[in-house]
Order: structure tokens, then C-alpha cells, then sequence
């Protein structure tokens, strides 16, 4: 029924005129203030603010979404980290009146749910807005009856996301879920009403300074959970009870031999399902995400290592390929829909491997040091294990503050865990500042010798594409005046073979005395023409490219030198690991 529901929803939309785009990478662009999307509009914002989209004014797309605020959830029957969001927009075309018309149609005549189970509910004003009676008139139009409409505040029914940028009032479609008779009077409150929909009517765009501004253009914005729904229409409440979840439970259930119908175990199930899922739609999508300790390679590490916990609990042997058997069945289900999957298989396995291999090399040396510290404050009468040493054993030996609480737990010692937060914190906010600073390593710096190393950084990226495989990806870039810095993905270490050879190709390429040129064009453009880039998905956006000889192809701010033969001697002074699957080059010009 997934699939279905997805299959469906897209060729309605379509059949209403508008166009299927693919989701965006779950990792949003140039937004490093958040790691993850979290609604399909995110990846619109531009267009949902004004700009023209490539693809026209009608737009529908499954996108993937990943909610970090939920990952302590997970386990129950309803959270997931990693879920897909149906949408359909309308930037600046139809409104109120088709959007909820489409939405009625959608429900009751392709999915088929009888009118009697739905009601909704509209915003009921504030100073900024009136309340919706246009949106009520509408759904009276469409036969819901009035006692089925409700009106509520801000809190329920407007919709932004809360730093700011495009929102408004919003209409919430719900369906009655459950066999007992449905009640003549809609009560929001009563929880047997579950929200399937939101219809968002995009009119503000809320300022830095929290100011309310109207735009330029009426948006419609929705948003459907393809899990949820899914759950509603199978008739389940446990949504790894649908055909979503149904193989991979089933394959849990053998690797542990152990029933999902057993509540002691299906926590832990749900939780190696929701992971390992998640860990491959990160790990396919074309952001080249790698484990790590910073950012999204950090939620990835966390997210590998606590599914491997959790399958230890339920006894599955995790030095056997049980990881690689889930992801394989997560291949087979979301292929189809996200391509990335297929073209990133190999590398997922890869990194699930390697990481598994480091959790199990620190998972020792993790349990010896807290073996160790906690003999020293049992021999000091100290019952509580400090916020420092439980963020160390996260940070250090990846040990999750859970794994530590439950060995703490044995033991009848107590975790400082507001401690922890404190320093988890202070790491979270260096990591985002870190995230900021990323890209702009040494690019500020226009000097000759600088612009010269630049210019050896897109040799460098392209010759490591030529020995390595055109999987190579640039994972971060720094320059100073002493020598390039050059992070790409890589599963292992560089031979000193392939070293050379890298280094021959860009010395070569230096000899040829290509010419360098730039020329601007659409990012279609670009990717047609085989650029490489680190932001390659925006639609219609004008970008520099920068081609060297018939060499390399690279979207790039430049600057660069006019000629390679200005480059002089390069040379790899140093090849080593700084993450699960991120290799970093130093390398000088002479
Ligand atoms: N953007 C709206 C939501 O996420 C549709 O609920």
C-alpha cells in the first residue's frame, strides 16, 4: 500500500496539471542552520517566496524528510527519524478553492474514505489574518458538514517554520480512526480524530525580526505522511504493522528469532527497522554523507551504532552481515523512487562495514573506560557518573548516554545527565558554527599563491576521479598560503601507487599549459554538460563553471589563474583518514 498511496497520490496531482519533481536531497542547501529537511516546502522556499520555479507553477513530489526531534521517540509504534512527506504546491496559481476541492477529491474518491470519517479545521484569525470562513465555505461546498469543522488558533492552525520565512493559516484534514460509531460533532480533542493533511495558505513571509510581510504571490503548501496515511488505511495503529515496515520486521523477527508480537522485543525491533532505513536514504543521498563527528555524519554515526545496540538486545549476531541484509530489503522498497539508492548501493555497504568495525573496536575500549571510572568513584563513595565523563564516553567511544545509563543501571550508579546535556550542547552549537565556516576555508583570500592552489584543487579533484572512480566526491576544501587541503570521499587509504599517479596526472595537466575559462549557465546546464559541484540540485539558479582545458568541469566561485602553467611544481605531502569514508590530501605547489 505504500507505494500505492504514493503512486496514487503523485498521478492525481499530476492529472490535475501539475508537474512530479524529484524530492530534494534530505540534506538542505546552503541552509547550514539545519541539518536535515523536515517538510517537502523546505527545498520550495525560494519559490514559494517568489522566484520562478524551472518546472512551472503547479508541483507535486514525494521529499524526503528526516526529524532529528523525534530520534529519542523512536520505538513507540508511530515515530520514525527518516519519513517521506507527499505534497503538492501551488506557487502563486490556484488556491483555497481547488486546493481543498483536489483534497476531498483525492480522499474520498481515490482513496475512497467515506465523507462521514473526515472533518477538519480552519484558522479561527488573529490581528494579522481573518478567520478562514472562505476556507469553510469551501468545505461545506464539498459536503462536509458544518459540525464537522472546528476553528482554531495559531497553535493548531498556522503553519511556518519557526526561525521564519514563507507561512500561513492552515486547514487540517482528519480522519476518524476507529470502528466505533463517529460522533455527529467534530471534537478536536478526542484523539480517536487523527490529522492526515495540512493544507497550508502561503500569503506571509515572516522577517528575521519575527515581522509579518505579505507576498508577493498565494501559495498553497501541503503535506501528507506517507506512514501515517498509510497506517489509516490499512486499518492499523501500529505503523510498523503496515506493508511499509511488514519485510523488514519479518526479517528482524528471523535474524533474532524472536516474534515482533512480543511487546518486551518489538521496541527494539521498531528501532533497527526506523535505522537502518534512515542510515541508508543518508547515506544514498548525493550529499555524500560519511559518519563522522560533526553535523549529519554525526547523527549518521549515532544512528548506525544505536542500531547495532539494539540488535545486540535482541541477540542477532552483529559480526554477521544482518545490517547489510536490512539495507539490501531497503534498496529493493525505495529504488524505485529515489535513484540515488541505486547508483550509491556499494558505498552504503561500505560504510555500514566500517563503522560497524570501529563501534566494535571502541565498544571494548569504551566498556574498559567506564569499568575503569567507575571502580574510582565506588572507591570515593561517589554514586553519580558526571555529565563530562558521560559526554566522553559519547564523544570518545561512542557510546550513546542510554547504552551508558544501562550499564550505570546494573551497577546501581545514577548518570549526571543534565551535565551531559551541557557539554552535548556546547558540542552542538560548535558543530553548527562549524558548518557555517565549512566551505569558505581559505576562498576569501584572493592572493596569487591562494588562487594558484585553487585552481590545483580542481585538478586534484578531477585526477583523484580519473585514479579512484568517479564516486570521489569533494567533501570540504581549505586553503591557506603554505598548501591545499582537499577532503573527498573515499572508502580507504590511498596506495602509494595511486598517490603518484594522482600526483603525475595533476603535474601532467600542469605541463599541458591548459587555458582556463568561465562561463555562467543554469545548473541543468552545468550538470548536462558533466560539472561537478558541490550544490547541484537548485532548479534555475545561474552558476559559474569553470573549465580547464577539456580537463575538469567544476562549479565554482573562482577565482582562477588564466593558464596551468602558471601552477608550477604539485606535490601530496600527505594522505590520511578524517572519518568513516572521508580521505583528506595535503598537497603543495613549488
Ligand atoms: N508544510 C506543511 C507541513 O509540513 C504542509 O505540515
Amino acid at each position: 500500500m505504500a507505494k500505492n498511496l504514493k503512486d496514487l497520490y503523485l498521478d492525481f496531482f499530476v492529472s490535475k496539471g501539475h508537474t512530479k519533481i524529484e524530492s530534494a536531497s534530505v540534506i538542505p542547501e546552503n541552509d547550514p542552520t539545519c541539518l536535515f529537511n523536515t517538510a517537502g516546502m523546505q527545498p520550495l522556499i525560494p519559490y514559494l517566496l517568489g522566484e520562478a520555479h524551472p518546472m512551472g507553477k503547479r508541483l507535486t513530489d514525494v521529499q524526503k524528510c528526516f526529524r532529528l526531534t523525534d530520534l529519542d521517540k523512536v520505538g513507540d509504534k508511530t515515530h520514525h527519524t527518516f519519513f517521506e512527506m507527499l505534497g503538492n504546491w501551488s506557487l502563486g496559481d490556484y488556491f483555497k478553492k481547488d486546493s481543498i476541492a483536489w483534497s476531498f477529491e483525492f480522499l474520498t474518491k481515490v482513496l475512497n474514505i467515506p465523507v462521514e470519517k473526515l472533518a477538519v479545521t480552519v484558522f479561527k484569525g488573529n490581528e494579522l489574518v481573518e478567520a478562514d470562513n472562505e476556507s469553510v465555505e469551501h468545505w461545506i461546498e464539498q459536503g462536509i458538514p458544518k459540525e464537522r469543522i472546528a476553528y482554531l488558533g495559531e497553535k493548531d492552525n498556522w503553519w511556518g517554520v519557526e526561525s521564519g520565512g514563507p507561512c500561513g493559516p492552515d486547514t487540517e484534514i482528519f480522519y476518524f480512526r476507529s470502528d466505533e460509531e463517529v460522533p455527529k460533532v467534530f471534537d478536536p480533542k478526542d484523539d480517536r480524530w487523527v490529522e492526515i493533511w495540512n493544507n497550508v495558505f502561503m500569503q506571509y513571509n515572516k522577517t528575521s525580526d519575527g515581522k509579518f510581510e505579505t507576498l508577493k504571490q498565494k501559495n498553497v503548501d501541503t503535506g501528507m505522511g506517507v506512514e501515517r496515511t498509510t497506517a489509516i488505511l490499512e486499518g492499523k495503529t501500529d505503523n510498523y504493522e503496515t506493508s511499509i515496515w511488514k519485510d523488514v520486521i519479518e526479517k528482524i523477527e528471523k535474524l533474532s528469532n524472536k516474534s515482533y508480537q512480543n511487546e518486551e522485543y518489538a521496541k527494539a525491533m521498531r528501532i533497527v527497522a526506523d535505522h537502518i532505513r534512515a542510515v541508508v536514504i543518508i547515506t544514498a543521498d548525493d550529499a555524500n554523507i560519511v559518519p563522522s563527528n560533526t553535523d549529519q555524519g554525526y547523527i549518521l554515526r549515532r544512528l548506525i551504532r544505536r542500531m547495532i545496540r539494539y540488535a545486540k538486545k535482541l541477540e542477532i549476531d552483529i559480526n554477521s552481515d544482518f545490517d547489510l541484509e536490512l539495507a539490501k530489503l531497503i534498496f529493493k522498497k525505495y529504488g524505485k523512487y529515489y535513484k540515488e539508492i541505486e547508483r550509491n548501493k556499494d558505498r552504503i555497504l561500505e560504510v555500514l562495514k566500517q563503522e560497524k568495525e570501529k563501534f566494535a573496536k571502541t565498544l571494548e575500549k569504551g566498556i574498559k573506560e567506564f569499568n575503569k571510572i567507575t571502580e574510582i568513584l565506588k572507591k570515593q563513595n561517589i554514586n553519580t557518573i558526571n555529565g563530562k565523563t558521560v559526554f566522553r564516553l559519547y564523544d570518545t567511544f561512542g557510546f550513546p548516554p542510554e547504552m551508558t545509563k544501562e550499564f550505570a543501571d546494573e551497577i546501581g550508579m545514577d548518570l549526571d545527565m543534565e551535565g551531559f546535556h551541557k557539554f552535548f550542547n556546547e558540542h552542538q552549537e560548535k558543530s553548527r558554527k562549524g558548518a557555517t565556516e565549512k566551505f569558505k576555508g581559505g576562498l576569501a583570500d584572493h592572493s596569487l599563491i591562494n588562487i594558484k592552489y585553487h585552481t590545483a584543487t580542481h585538478l586534484l579533484h578531477q585526477a583523484l576521479k580519473d585514479v579512484l572512480g568517479n564516486d570521489v566526491n569533494q567533501k570540504g576544501s581549505n586553503i591557506n598560503s603554505e598548501r591545499l587541503r582537499f577532503d573527498f570521499s573515499y572508502p580507504a587509504k590511498l596506495t602509494d601507487e595511486q598517490k603518484k599517479k594522482v600526483e603525475t596526472i595533476v603535474n601532467e595537466k600542469i605541463s599541458e599549459a591548459l587555458d582556463v575559462s568561465m562561463e555562467e549557465m543554469s545548473v541543468e546546464e552545468a550538470k548536462q554538460r558533466g560539472a561537478v559541484g558541490l550544490f547541484a540540485n537548485k532548479y534555475g539558479e545561474i552558476v559559474k563553471v569553470y573549465s580547464i582545458g577539456n580537463y575538469s568541469k567544476e562549479i565554482c566561485g573562482g577565482p582562477h589563474v588564466k593558464n596551468t602553467s602558471e601552477l608550477g611544481v604539485f606535490k601530496i605531502i600527505k594522505e590520511e583518514a578524517v572519518g568513516a569514508g572521508v580521505r583528506r590530501i595535503k598537497a603543495t605547489l613549488s
